[in-house]
């Protein structure tokens, strides 16, 4: 089975980078991850080991994009699930050697499953949690030896340095198993979940269409020094990964905030020179995060909001672009929001001429402290 991965001709299917052709792979990559864990039947179909009725508390761990994949899953577990959730970086984690109980279940998430940090976190775990989950995108990986139950990704080989359908096959994962955590602790399930999920690759479909759209603004974010990235709730670590990506990708300095903390610092940044992002579904916090969005307008700021058809209707006026999306359940937004992300880095990095697969500095998989 190595040998044949080892062999196996990976090429960029007419795509000019990897990341594009991952990016364009992500309803297919989804499609087959949902189906790995989703029985036909509209059932959850997660190994019976899995068991959230013993634990009182959920640790997760990882590093780099799959972190903020955790922080959006802690939104879904916290409200979905009502379980206790405990996310941290791994290189942090590792040395707090915070207290264990046996009550704990570990998740640690990681496309390669080889990321130094994140092993490391799990050895620490290994013997104090109740039980150590490995969600990797390579099932030979260590972190999958290494792990009590492994949750294959099922994304397919991801190339491009900056990840993308592995994000997002996270996400959707992470999602079932917050679902699978309700279920067992005899919650009901938000919106019309499971069932619900089987349209999100349908949805990614759609939202890829905002391209054409988002190549034009990526012209004119490449111009810019600092960008600001805000959202509010599950749409917060959406944030800090748009920020990620792009400062990954174009050198551009990015930040990602809370839209609630603008006013506790970043706000003193905002002049017409720094263009700020806003990722901002019509849910429940909308009125927020457009709140926010104004004091950013009021201070000459250029604002590009991310919202569906009924928040631009309500909150376009003003903004300097709107990137309309797909109407979406409010607990996939943080799922389907992650194209645009995504390609607001691409774009803006082959605005400004960067090598975007492999950016300077950077490593696929960092197996070295
Ligand atoms: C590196 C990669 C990132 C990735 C991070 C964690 O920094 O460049 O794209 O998110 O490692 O990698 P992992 O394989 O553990 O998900």
């Amino acid at each position: 089975r190595q040998i044949q991965l080892v062999n196996a001709r990976i090429d960029k299917d007419g795509h000019k980078h990897f990341m594009a052709k991952e990016i364009a792979e992500q309803p297919v990559a989804i499609d087959r991850a949902l189906k790995a864990y989703l029985g036909d039947d509209g059932q959850l179909a997660l190994p019976a080991e899995l068991d959230f009725t013993k634990i009182e508390r959920l640790t997760m761990v990882a590093c780099g994009t799959a972190f903020y994949a955790c922080m959006v899953a802690k939104y879904w577990f916290e409200q979905i699930a009502r379980m206790p959730v405990e996310v941290d970086v791994a290189s942090e984690f590792r040395y707090r050697e915070p207290p264990v109980s046996d009550k704990t279940l570990a998740l640690f998430v990681s496309q390669s499953g080889e990321t130094a940090d994140t092993l490391a976190a799990l050895r620490y775990m290994d013997g104090k949690a109740q039980q150590i989950v490995g969600l990797v995108n390579v099932p030979e990986s260590s972190i999958a030896r290494e792990s009590d139950v492994v949750l294959p990704l099922h994304a397919g080989p991801e190339i491009s340095v900056a990840s993308t359908k592995a994000f997002t096959c996270q996400l959707s994962i992470l999602l079932l198993l917050a679902l699978r955590a309700a279920e067992q602790r005899g919650l009901p399930l938000p919106d019309d979940m499971p069932a619900d999920l089987r349209a999100l690759p349908g949805l990614i479909h759609q939202s890829l269409a905002g391209e054409t759209q988002i190549t034009a603004s990526a012209r004119g974010l490449a111009k810019a020094q600092d960008i600001i990235f805000l959202g509010r709730g599950q749409l917060y670590p959406l944030a800090l990964e748009g920020a990620l990506k792009l400062k990954e990708l174009s050198y551009i300095h990015a930040e990602g905030y809370a839209s609630g903390e603008l006013k506790h610092g970043p706000i003193a940044l905002i002049d017409e020179k720094v263009p700020v992002v806003v990722l901002a579904p019509r849910d429940a916090l909308f009125d927020k995060t457009v709140s926010n969005m104004q004091e950013v307008m009021a201070r000459g700021g250029k604002v590009i909001l991310v919202t569906d058809a009924e928040g631009a209707r309500i909150a376009g006026d003003g903004t300097h672009e709107v990137i309309v999306m797909p109407q979406v359940p409010d607990t996939l937004a943080p799922i389907l929001y992650a194209v645009p992300a995504q390609q607001i880095a691409y774009y803006t990095a082959i605005a400004k001429g960067t090598d975007v697969d492999q950016p300077r500095n950077l490593a696929k998989s960092v197996t070295v402290e």
